[in-house]
């Protein structure tokens, strides 16, 4: 009976063990195209939790391009890494990206950023975590109507910039969704503006946008969104430098990060007048810990999860946050 029982006994323990070690021996990636972006920071701080958690070690990379991808790939498998999460700099390196993990033996998933085969279309087979995009940009293109019509505008007259990155799918639901709404109420088709911008960050959209501006200076009154709260941002910059005031101007983001945080703290308001808050915890937590789950026991993820986007103005963005649990 008492051998039975220390036998029962040190097997449990010798399984503890082995569990532990598996842990231990767990090596996940974290690849993200753009390190400096406040949204991707929190992905990694959040990935971070997921790793403690369980007991893998994470490890953290940004890769802004394709070269980048390829040697952080190669260093990840050399490393002994089990899987990696990536946020693409190019949504084309799609079938690269799935050729390198495999020939490193890493599992693949990916984030925000949905990678695209030679036909444009997206790989189905590699699981993803995206933003629900056409529905978060469709509650931007709202709050600029709400906003319009509380100044009393007549959106026949306003000038909208649509900040746009048309080489990503995300980005283009985001912005035609915010579109199809100022459509809807009354913005004509032709006083929309493209301003193309080379990356994804606020510079790249101030360049853009000043463009437009330059050009259609005889326009009062405006309205910006983009794929991301840089992007809004960027207009709301160039707005400032050609000298338009922030009364005559209504930009909507996506992110509600530390960019979108900073700029409502400052005390006079500027035209970035409200932003879709996203969640960086689901990005970087749950993609960390479905990856976990895969390598330690062999749990596929789902393939694809769009995650939902609330409204925050100004206003009211502290109490937003508080409601949803973010610090
Ligand atoms: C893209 C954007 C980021 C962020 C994420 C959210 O990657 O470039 O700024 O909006 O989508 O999924």
């Amino acid at each position: 009976m008492h051998f039975f029982k220390a036998a029962i006994l040190a097997g449990t323990v010798a399984m503890i063990a082995a569990g532990s070690a598996l842990a231990a021996d767990i090596k996940i990636g974290f690849v993200v195209k753009q390190p400096e972006e406040p949204w991707f920071q929190d992905e990694w701080k959040f990935a971070e939790v997921a790793a403690k958690e369980k007991g893998f070690q994470l490890v953290k990379i940004g890769a802004e391009d394709g070269e980048k991808v390829q040697s952080a790939i190669d260093n990840l498998g050399a490393q002994g890494a089990q899987g990696f999460i990536i946020c693409t700099p190019d949504v084309k390196l799609g079938p690269g990206i799935v050729a390198k993990s495999a020939a490193n033996n890493l599992k693949l998933m990916t984030v925000d950023d949905r990678l695209v085969g030679a036909d444009g279309k997206p790989l189905e087979a590699v699981p993803h975590m995206g933003i629900s995009a056409t529905k978060i940009g469709e509650a931007v293109g709202q709050a600029i109507v709400d906003e319009v019509k509380k100044r009393g505008w007549d959106p026949k007259t306003v000038g909208a910039i649509r900040v746009s990155y048309d080489q990503l799918p995300t980005a283009v639901d985001r912005v035609e969704g915010a579109i199809s709404v100022l459509e809807k109420n009354g913005f004509p088709k032709a006083n929309i503006f493209d301003a193309p911008q080379a990356k994804t960050d606020t510079e790249a959209a101030l360049n853009a946008a000043t463009t437009v501006l330059n050009k259609h200076a005889d326009i009062k009154n405006w309205v910006a969104f983009g794929l991301n709260d840089e992007a809004a941002l960027g207009a709301v910059r160039a707005t400032e430098s050609v000298g338009i005031a922030p009364e005559n101007v209504v930009a909507v983001g996506i992110g509600g990060a530390e960019s979108a945080i900073n700029e409502f703290k400052k005390p006079k308001p500027t035209g970035f007048v409200g932003t879709v808050i996203i969640s960086p915890k689901r990005h970087g937590y749950e993609t960390a810990i479905n990856m976990y789950e895969w390598v330690a026991n062999n749990k596929e993820p789902e393939k694809l999860i769009l995650t939902a986007g609330q409204l925050a103005l100004r206003s009211d963005y502290a109490e937003v946050r508080k409601q949803l649990g973010i610090e």
